[in-house]
């Protein structure tokens, strides 16, 4: 697993925009062969979206030939409502880009078979040949999509109770009101995401530190469901100094030597 450790949130979200353009790029998709990408919401993203856009404003990277899968959305909520994943996902990236709107796969939680909504999910994600890299964020408890403490390593999409710790968490785009954050979601699972060839996972903010030293100081652990990228091929961590205080000083030390190099530059573009 790479642990990046970038100076700070806008340098992190450039390096990793620059990251998901070259790969896309190098990949060179075509309507036959499109790159796949799995995307999450929440405010960790949002510096990388940005970017993203900018990237193909100026012409550098384009989604004709991307196919994007979100990690999740809420049980319930219309899809025009502002805290819908659906909403987010449009606002602040998909809206701005050159992405033909059948490309863009986003769970409907107010399906009228959840279960299926969830398993044709599955199904298609695999008929398209799998993702080829899976953004991701995670919870201050270490959850990534929903997939909350104690889910199973191996967990494929389906619906999820929300914890109270989450429900706290994301009480900030409902009013500070608990009452009005859905309990229910729908997301892909954990193995879901580890299948992916590539998975990159933002961390940052002083927020998410003991979620990050559990990670990397800490093994593989249903608890802290992102610990399960150390088993995987292809993981990357890019995170700030801020989520970075919990670790010990040798931690710290240790990845930005290693990664000395690949943080001193952006990725290239081709
Ligand atoms: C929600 C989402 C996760 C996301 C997390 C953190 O729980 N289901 O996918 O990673 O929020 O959000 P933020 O980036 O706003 O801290």
């Amino acid at each position: 697993m790479r642990i990046l450790i970038h100076e700070d949130y806008e340098r992190l979200s450039k390096w990793v925009a620059y990251y998901i353009a070259g790969q896309i790029n190098k990949a060179n998709p075509t309507p036959a062969k499109p790159y796949v990408l799995g995307l999450p919401t929440g405010s960790s993203p949002i510096g990388t979206y940005k970017e993203l856009v900018k990237l193909n404003r100026e012409g550098k990277v384009s989604f004709k030939n991307v196919i994007t899968f979100n990690m999740d959305e809420y049980v319930g909520l219309p899809e025009n409502h502002p805290e819908s994943y659906h909403y987010f996902m449009w606002h602040n990236l998909f809206s701005h880009i050159d992405i033909p709107k059948e490309n863009v796969n986003i769970l409907d939680g107010n399906a009228d078979d959840l279960e299926k909504e969830c398993y044709e999910y599955e199904e298609k994600i695999k008929k398209i040949g799998g993702i080829d890299l899976f953004l991701g964020g995670i919870g201050p408890d270490g959850h990534i999509a929903f997939n909350e403490p104690g889910s199973s390593l191996s967990s494929k999409t389906r619906i999820k109770t929300l914890t109270y710790d989450t429900i706290l968490a994301n009480s900030r785009f409902f009013d500070n009101d608990v009452n009005k954050v859905p309990k229910t979601a729908l997301t892909v699972g954990v193995a879901t995401v580890m299948d992916s060839k590539q998975v990159l996972v933002i961390i940052n903010g002083y927020k998410k530190a003991r979620a990050l030293q559990k990670v990397v100081e800490e093994g593989v652990n249903h608890m802290w469901t992102v610990s399960m990228l150390q088993l995987h091929e292809h993981g990357i961590i890019c995170c700030d100094g801020e989520a970075t205080m919990e670790m010990k000083v040798g931690t710290v030390k240790y990845f930005k030597d290693i990664e000395h190099l690949a943080l001193s530059k952006l990725p290239e573009l081709q």
